[in-house]
């Protein structure tokens, strides 16, 4: 199969690029494929919203510019920040004409939300399931253009490269035939890897896949070691597991401890509203320090009215797991939330590669630097989405670098496939080291002898990849492990 355009995920990042250049050039064919169904991606799951500089009374780009490099505690690229802040206002109104419902209050105001490093509240949301109410309106977006076809349940195994450019990708389909497609460019949107440990919010498809293949191809990959928890998960053994927004804390939630006592602030005057990288840190000190497994989010203080209108999605899921927040605290954890770094791009996202851009939670654009803003990656997405479609736009108006070249055909039939349980078994065994080595880190304690263990377990992962027939679970262990790889590789040596 040959595309102009293949996208690789239906996140914000996949759908809003689709809808950008079916706009900018009407006359290309742009194929789009995701390995699950179209909706499922950590964009549908996106709580507290996205934030932008819509009113310049109590906000303002500078003030947007000066918390974004605060929190990214100065490995934020500059150029990249001002570019996106600056922007934003124009690519949320594109969102609102393609249909977002942003919350507006009584007065008819946009209804800002805010959030831990925000020093105004700024963010724009749609109650607290902002990430389903963008999915909804992107996809009914990309109903309007018929170049833009559409694939489910399609996973993408690896780049298809050709004297150092990239020429599309190979997939393994529904029936888990392998095929290839060929395009003049190539745009990953596959989305974080937050499934590498073993608490996370991220949903299941989000292993790494497009990360370990732009990898595996030679595209620069930066900042991994820079890996962003979220203080604040709902305790449970549920993967993933549920995420109780930071709007929660903006609205006015606070963070108490096994004593009913408040603590953050012993950590930051900010108290609750730090940045998430410092609340993190001083719930894992005070759970090591009291042997406690979960810290408490108190929301009993709150009007119990508004927090229904603004919260009503975080209630009924606690109230399933049995927990009324109205009489009691939600008892919490911090969990893997967020991949700061990934493939490296350029402003218009393009990577390191010809013919291979990326956008989304898998590109580093150097907006993030060490440590994400709240709600600054839809809005990441959105932004560099335009810029590349302009930037895409203008490449395929050159000639068309498409080159005839024979592929390597791998054997997928010599063996037989690994037993999925023992798949599960290595994903868990990686999971649980994974998130072993990050409280580690956090607590400043010995790395070197989880190192070895690591090591060991990639050591049998690369047996199997070796001598097994390929399938998708064996592709994502494969993929888990080389972002594993990567995080660990950053965190100790860059
Ligand atoms: P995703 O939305 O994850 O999409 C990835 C896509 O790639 C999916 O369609 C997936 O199926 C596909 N894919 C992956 N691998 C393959 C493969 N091998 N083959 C084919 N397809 C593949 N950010 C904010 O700014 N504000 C928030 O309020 C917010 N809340 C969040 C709440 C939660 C619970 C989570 C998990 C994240 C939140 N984030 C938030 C972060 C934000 O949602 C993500 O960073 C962002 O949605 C990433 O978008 P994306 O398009 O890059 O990736
Ligand atoms: C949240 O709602 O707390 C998540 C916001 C984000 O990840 O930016």
């Amino acid at each position: 199969m040959q595309t102009d355009v293949l996208i690789i995920g239906s996140g914000i990042a996949g759908l809003a690029f689709a809808i950008k250049l079916a706009t900018h050039k009407p006359e290309a064919s742009i194929t789009l494929v995701t390995k699950a169904d179209q909706f499922e991606s950590n964009t549908k799951y996106a709580q507290g919203g996205i934030a932008a500089v819509m009113d310049n009374v109590y906000s303002s780009f500078e003030s947007h510019i000066t918390d974004t490099l605060k929190a990214g505690k100065g490995f934020s690229n500059v150029q990249t920040v001002r570019m996106v802040v600056e922007k934003a206002p124009e690519r949320l109104q594109e969102l609102i004409a393609w249909g977002t419902p942003f919350d507006r209050t009584a007065d008819g105001n946009w209804d800002f939300g805010l959030e831990g490093g925000h020093s105004v509240a700024r963010i724009l949301h749609h109650k607290d399931q902002t990430g389903l109410a963008l999915e909804k309106a992107l996809l009914q977006q990309l109903k309007r253009f018929d170049n833009i076809q559409f694939e489910t349940e399609i996973f993408a195994t690896e780049l298809l490269m050709h004297n150092k450019r990239c020429h599309g990708a190979r997939f393994l389909d529904k029936q888990d035939q392998a095929i290839s497609i060929r395009a003049t460019i190539t745009y990953l949107a596959t989305g974080g890897s937050g499934q590498v440990f073993s608490k996370t919010t991220n949903p299941l498809i989000a292993t790494g896949d497009g990360l370990a293949m732009a990898s595996r191809a030679g595209a620069k990959i930066e900042h991994m070691g820079f890996y962003q928890f979220h203080p604040t998960a709902l305790l449970t053994e549920n993967n993933p597991v549920f995420l109780i927004t930071e709007a929660l804390r903006g609205f006015g939630a606070h963070l108490i401890n096994h004593k009913g006592a408040r603590f953050v602030m012993k950590q930051h005057p900010k108290g609750e509203l730090a940045t998430r990288d410092v609340i993190s840190e001083a719930i894992f000190k005070e759970l090591e320090e009291n042997a406690q497994e979960n810290v408490w989010l108190d929301c009993r203080h709150l009007n119990k009215q508004k927090l229904q209108t603004h919260f009503p999605n975080i209630i009924a899921q606690c109230k399933n797991q049995g927990i009324d927040v109205f009489t009691e605290p939600i008892p919490v954890t911090p969990a893997a939330h967020y991949q700061c770094g990934g493939i490296k791009v350029n402003l218009e996202g393009k990577t390191s590669l010809e013919g291979l851009y990326a956008n989304g939670e898998c590109a580093s654009t150097g907006l993030h630097g060490a440590n994400r803003l709240a709600s600054n990656s839809l809005l990441e997405a959105v932004v560099f989405a335009h810029e590349a479609a302009l930037s895409v736009a203008d490449e395929l108006n050159q000639p068309n670098p498409f080159s005839v070249f024979a592929e390597s055909k791998k054997d997928f039939h010599l063996n037989a496939s690994t037993p999925l349980l023992k798949i599960n078994h290595l994903k868990t065994s990686l999971r649980h080291l994974m998130y072993r080595f990050y409280l580690n880190k956090s607590l400043e304690l010995p790395l070197v002898s989880i190192g070895a263990e690591i090591e060991t377990l990639f050591a049998e992962i690369k047996k199997l990849s070796l001598y097994q027939r390929p399938s998708k679970p064996l592709f994502e262990l494969q993929n888990m492990a080389e972002t594993a790889k990567l995080i660990i590789h950053d965190t100790l040596y860059e």
